[in-house]
């Protein structure tokens, strides 16, 4: 079975990477196929647990807008012949949509094939004897159940077009050379991003990343649910939040007394929302110098953002300096071959900082922030001594 996704355009190897960073983790056997910029199908993906992985990505990826069960691959001039073969009843319930998503800049009436496919859906009738084909059963028909869209079509099912809010959505995608035929059975949680966004959190400090980095910083961290992840430089939890929300448990800390107390602040306030299942039992945050932090239990991963010292304190250190400070004590606290996802900004020379210690890195990712700032994100791993 094949999954198809529509990323964000936002960056060009973040979202990619973070997929390939979560179906490593989640150990979901598979091999990606890029149609083009932003689409992606996901495919060889075993039948027995693939709505458990189709459902584990959707929890999980930040970068990526749409996630689809594919349901036929095909390209324009075959499109409505083989859209009449797919039996409708595996996907649709009681009303639906059809949408399409253009890609490659392709020509298509987006409007008129909307309303085509959609009327071959509501006109699609199983005809059970008629070896397995599915006819449109002229004669059965209910003349009053006339779609909008359609004021002179017939209908020969219970399939009603919803165009707000339909329980089925069906997305079509036209790119270059395919036609992709889609079933969106779960939805990303887009309102979380929304909710948690820095300055709509109760405890709001300037310097905050956006709940999509570093959810996506989390995902390129390898961390697993259940598993320990520490933030260091907490500030005001942003990361935090985002490794409570796939399930980690959370250690924080900050050097400041009042973020550390703005963090828990915000993890209650995340813990509020329905769709959160973060509990006070799953995070811990001291208020600590890190380059003092000795922790009972060493953690999993490691995801950061130290200060750059440009807006953020840095305790007093010079810029650049907590860097290094930072890299050489946080190795005692982690687990061997554990991941760290660091921030860091494009003047520093974190390849020579990370020459003389037990690191390997394994990605980098770079985000312009306006002229005089790039943000590197850097994915390193603890080697064994
Ligand atoms: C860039 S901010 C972190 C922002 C954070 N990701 C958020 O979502 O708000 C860096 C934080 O590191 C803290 N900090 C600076 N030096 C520190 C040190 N030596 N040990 C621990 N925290 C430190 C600062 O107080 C600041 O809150």
């Amino acid at each position: 079975m094949e999954l198809i996704l529509i990323q964000s355009q936002e960056h060009d190897t973040l979202p990619l990477a973070e997929l390939k960073a979560v179906l490593e983790v989640e150990n979901i056997d598979s091999k990606i196929e890029i149609i083009t910029e932003g689409l992606v199908v996901v495919k060889s993906l075993n039948n027995n647990d693939f709505y458990k992985n189709y459902k584990t990505l959707v929890n999980r990826l930040a970068y990526t807008h749409e996630i689809h069960e594919l349901v036929l691959r095909t390209n324009l001039s075959k499109l409505e012949n083989e859209f009449k073969t797919v039996n409708w009843d595996n996907y649709i319930f009681s009303d639906f949509v059809v949408r399409i998503k253009r890609f490659d800049k392709v020509e298509i009436d987006t409007p008129a094939l909307e309303r085509r496919l959609g009327h071959l859906v509501l006109t699609y009738n199983i005809d059970k004897d008629n070896n397995g084909k599915y006819n449109i059963d002229e004669d059965n028909i209910d003349k009053d159940n006339i779609d909008e869209n359609n004021k002179n079509s017939v209908i020969t099912n219970d399939f009603k077009v919803n165009l707000k809010n339909p329980n089925s959505f069906i997305r079509v995608v036209a790119s270059k050379d395919e036609i992709f035929v889609a079933y969106e059975k779960f939805k990303l949680n887009k309102k979380h991003f929304q909710d948690i966004k820095p300055h709509k959190r109760p405890f709001f400090y300037p310097g905050s990343m956006s709940p999509k980095l570093a959810r996506c910083m989390v995902n390129l961290s390898r961390t697993k649910k259940g598993e320990l992840l520490l933030d260091p430089f907490c500030g005001t939890g942003g990361i935090l939040l985002e490794g409570g929300m796939i399930g980690a448990k959370l250690i924080g800390c900050d050097i400041n007394w009042n973020m550390k107390n703005g963090t828990l602040i915000n993890l209650k306030h995340c813990s509020n929302f329905d769709y959160c299942e973060i509990e006070e039992s799953d995070y811990e945050v001291y208020n600590i110098d890190v380059r003092e932090l000795k922790l009972y239990k060493k953690v999993d991963a490691v995801v950061t953002d130290p200060p750059y010292g440009i807006s953020t304190s840095t305790g007093g250190t010079k810029k650049g300096e907590i860097f290094h400070q930072f890299l050489e004590s946080i190795d005692y606290n982690m687990k061997e071959n554990a991941y760290l996802c660091i921030a860091h900004p494009h003047y520093l020379d974190f390849d020579s900082i990370l020459d003389n210690l037990d690191f390997e890195l394994l990605e980098r990712h770079r985000i312009k922030m306006h002229k005089s700032l790039t943000r590197i994100i850097s994915v390193i791993k603890k080697i064994n001594k």
